[in-house]
């Protein structure tokens, strides 16, 4: 059985994409930040393997991949934090915690699989990145800038390691009523207000995420490598249709 190792995999897009890779076969790994947040996940899906701790932490993430005794088929780098605030009001900590975590540990966990990968000669790697980084708005701060990073490492993987059998893509959500952005949409209000401005006229759900990651990752797509997937109904093609003609 394929071995899919899931980084923030415990709950929203991360977790349901465990769900939907359990259900096609696949063997799960997840490396998480706490056993306790993850345990409702594990007693739905006992099959699954957790490792606690943190992805900017080298020694955790190369020790849960010798603990795995095989090299992951598939590396899906969802761990990610967001924390809203202008520009001027984020403090250097939190953008330097934003981007180590949406981007320098995504890059370093695939760096760490890429190599046992690149031994076998063949591997997937998806990275998950955001329609916040394709299209900006205020307040996203240093996320922006790190998803839109990734989304650049992604075709430099692809580069490096596509030659010696390796494909690297990312997936890039848009606004999406799970994971991180489920209490915004607490609000009926503001979710028909958003979803106004989406040519698809709803919202993403984790479901979609994990659909698109999982076909990325079939061989269907088996010719599909640096691509960033944009799964966000049309939003950020959208602008021109926001704009008043008149
Ligand atoms: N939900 C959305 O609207 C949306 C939109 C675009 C992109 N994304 C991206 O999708 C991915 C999943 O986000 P989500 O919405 O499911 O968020 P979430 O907060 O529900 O889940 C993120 C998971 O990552 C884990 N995590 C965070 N920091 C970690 C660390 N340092 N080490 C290990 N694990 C860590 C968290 O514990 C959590 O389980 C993220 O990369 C996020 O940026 C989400």
């Amino acid at each position: 059985m394929a071995l899919a190792f899931i980084t923030g995999g415990s709950k929203g897009l991360g977790a349901e994409t465990a769900r939907h890779a359990v259900a096609k076969g696949w063997d799960v790994a997840i490396l998480d930040l706490s056993r306790e947040a993850a345990q409702p996940l594990l007693d739905e899906l006992p099959g699954v393997r957790f490792f606690e701790g943190d992805v900017t932490r080298e020694e955790t993430v190369v020790a849960a991949l010798d603990a795995l005794g095989e090299t992951p088929d598939l590396l899906v780098n969802n761990a990610g934090i967001l924390k809203f605030a202008l520009l001027q009001d984020t403090s250097f900590e939190d953008f330097a915690r934003i981007v180590n975590v949406n981007l320098t540990a995504a890059v370093n966990v695939a760096r760490l699989v890429a190599a046992r990968m690149i031994s076998r000669g063949s591997g997937c790697i998806i990275n998950i990145t955001s329609s916040a980084g394709i299209a900006t708005s205020p307040g996203v701060n240093a996320y922006a800038g790190a998803k839109r990073g990734l989304a650049a490492m992604t075709e430099m993987m692809a580069q490096e390691w596509g030659p010696l059998g390796l494909r690297i893509n990312s997936v890039a959500p848009g606004m999406n009523r799970g994971g991180m952005s489920a209490q915004v949409y607490v609000d009926p209000a503001i979710e028909k207000r958003r979803t106004a401005g989406v040519p698809s006229r709803r919202l993403g759900t984790e479901a979609d995420i994990a659909n698109a990651v999982l076909w990325l990752a079939s061989d269907e797509a088996a010719y599909i490598n640096g691509h960033e997937l944009v799964v966000d109904g049309g939003l950020t093609k959208a602008t021109m249709s926001m704009i008043p003609r008149d």
